[in-house]
């Protein structure tokens, strides 16, 4: 079942001269999610954050930290980035030939599970995990950078994993992740996303607190 709509900012597009502030400012302004991209100019070519980062902004709130290891090999990580505070963990299936096993390794430590595909990837790719995940995470973008735009032929994916979800009878959350913007935050529901990431969209142009909120807002259909 479709839940109601959650905003997850991601942090790549934050001042990262002064990330804890700008957390602040965004869950004050109603983000549900504080969304963090782990990259490792391996397998993606970008190098962003790691675990000491992710315990260092854990101090600065309670809300879940949601975060999307576009690493490989992801296992060596998990331990950390459970441990630095993460709360939901999610793994590409393109990043190793084990996804099932990180799954239930990212669950052995009590954390939610996510599962991402690249925008190459098919929906049935998922078919034999959607027993165990927590999230599906669908790229609507290339991984590996903010900014870019939506790539439209994902909206049918999201549809079609949409129905699978709603097959299992499980409660699974389902993301999407590159160029959100009221328009097409607006498709990606209609398809059936009930998370939404976005970094260009919150953190970019304005900077008031108000300006937040009603970016924010906005983004949820408001
Ligand atoms: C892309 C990242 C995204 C990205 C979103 O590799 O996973 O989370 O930062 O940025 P926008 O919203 O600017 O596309
Ligand atoms: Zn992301």
């Amino acid at each position: 079942m479709q839940q109601p709509v959650r905003i997850a900012p991601s942090i790549l597009s934050a001042d990262f001269a002064s990330l804890g502030a700008d957390i602040e400012t965004i869950t004050n302004a109603g983000a549900d999610w504080v969304h963090v991209d782990v990259m490792d100019g391996h397998f993606v070519p970008n190098i962003t954050i790691g675990p000491a980062v992710v315990k260092a902004i854990r101090k600065v709130t309670d809300a879940p930290f949601d975060v999307h290891l576009m690493i490989s090999p992801v296992d060596p990580y998990i331990e950390d980035f459970a441990a630095a505070g993460s709360d939901i963990i999610t793994a590409h299936i393109e990043a190793g030939p084990h996804i099932h096993r990180t799954l239930q390794y990212i669950k052995s430590f009590g954390k939610k599970a996510g599962v991402s595909l690249n925008p190459s990837t098919p929906a049935s790719s998922i078919c034999h995990v959607l027993d165990i995940v927590d999230l599906v995470l669908v790229m609507t973008v290339n991984p590996g950078f903010g900014g870019q735009s939506f790539i439209d032929g994902q909206l049918a994916k999201i549809s079609e994993i949409r129905q699978m979800i709603d097959a299992t009878g499980r409660e699974i959350d389902l993301e999407v992740d590159g160029g959100i913007n009221p328009q097409t935050a607006k498709q990606a529901i209609s398809a059936g996303a009930d998370v939404l990431v976005a970094g260009t969209a919150v953190f970019g142009g304005n900077d008031s607190a108000g300006g937040y909120a009603e970016k924010i807002q906005q983004l949820r259909g408001g």
